[in-house]
């Protein structure tokens, strides 16, 4: 066991300077942001990362996380897209209120949804302004490897396909290695689960990664688990809000228990973790030192998820997870309070 030392819990935020704002639609733009200068080492990022941010809102500040459409290997500074939502609270204010020379506040990059090791294929299916961690994702396998890549993009139109010029590029430049399929709901109805399993024929040994609207993740998420196997390797990047109330379903209710401690695995790592009544399992980690990941704290971004391998916990809010991620055994930390005397093993290299 690790030995642990106390800090105080609560992400960090840092100023970015907007550099720059491009229109990709009419409802979405591009904003390009730059760290202090100091502070450049901390925004180091892996393609299919986000960050989240601290947001000006009448009622004080609201987090939400953006994932970055910027790819390290060939563009010198971060990039977000933000599509504008109706009652969209974060993404309104940024469409409506930033322009070059804002400063906005943003914790260091964070995500799972990143390349895998290895030189498998990827099969990448994406539905709106989820194109952004996927555009990432493309661009550095294409330029940096030999990895065969397959992008099914769906949008209502053609008026509303984001980075359409880019994705055109990237078509034409790598035409031996790149596969590109877009969908236009107007021109062939919603994708369904037949055209989802249709797009993975010959693409069995990709790993796969999905980002879009809610029912699009949850019908490609399910539709490929079954097709090719439920051990396969699928990422999905999902960000909610309390603006999302589709995305919202109740809390898991449980009775609050208060264990000394539990144990926690983290890169290949054990620790026995002391643990404080009310804390949460991601308070108790980062009070005891340890860095585990996390971004929002708030149940948005699911960066903290963690497989609970033994115990039973309380979450506040289960909506950055999918029915497949809790059937599976994945709990956020931010969320999880013990709700059983039973011992509580999380391990985040599941
Ligand atoms: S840190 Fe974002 S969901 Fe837990």
């Amino acid at each position: 066991m690790n030995e642990l030392v106390e800090k105080v819990a609560g992400p960090t935020y840092y100023w970015l300077t907007v550099k720059a704002v491009r229109d990709e639609t009419p409802a979405a733009k591009s904003f390009v942001l730059v760290p202090e200068r100091r502070e450049e080492a901390l925004f180091r990022y892996r393609p299919g990362q986000f960050l989240t941010f601290r947001i000006p809102h009448e009622n004080g500040q609201i987090m939400r996380s953006y994932s970055l459409s910027s790819a390290a290997c060939n563009e010198p500074h971060m990039t977000i897209c933000v599509k504008r939502v109706d009652e969209g609270r974060g993404s309104n204010w940024l469409n409506d209120h930033v322009t070059a020379g804002t400063r906005i506040e943003a914790t260091q990059p964070a995500g799972r949804f990143v390349l895998s090791d290895g030189d498998a294929p990827l099969l990448l299916i994406a539905g709106g302004s989820g194109i952004t961690p996927c555009i990432s994702l493309i661009k550095q396998a294409l330029i940096e490897s030999d990895r065969n890549v397959k992008l099914v993009y769906a949008n209502k139109n053609e008026a509303s396909v984001i980075y359409r010029e880019t994705l055109d590029g990237l078509a034409n430049r790598f035409a031996d290695q790149f596969t590109y399929q877009r969908w236009h709901d107007d021109a062939r109805g919603f994708l369904t689960a037949e055209d989802i399993g249709a797009e993975a024929v010959g693409w069995e040994a990709a790993d796969i990664y999905i980002c879009g609207p809610e029912p699009l993740m949850d019908m490609a998420e399910n539709t490929l688990a079954a097709q090719l196997g439920q051990e396969k390797t699928i990422l999905t990047e999902r960000f909610v809000s309390p603006d999302d109330e589709a995305a919202n379903p109740a809390p898991v209710a449980g009775f609050a228990a208060s264990p000394c401690s539990f144990r926690l695995t983290l890169d290949g790592e054990d620790y026995e973790v002391p643990y404080r009544p009310e804390q949460t399992l991601l308070e108790a980690a980062t009070t005891a030192g340890i860095d585990v990941p996390s971004s929002c704290t708030e149940g948005h971004c699911g960066t903290c998820m963690a497989w609970l391998r033994s115990g039973e916990v309380s979450m506040a809010s289960t909506k950055a997870l999918s029915k497949r991620n809790i059937e599976r055994g994945l709990v956020l930390a931010c969320q999880s309070r013990p709700a059983t005397d039973a011992p509580i093993w999380l391990d985040f290299d599941f």
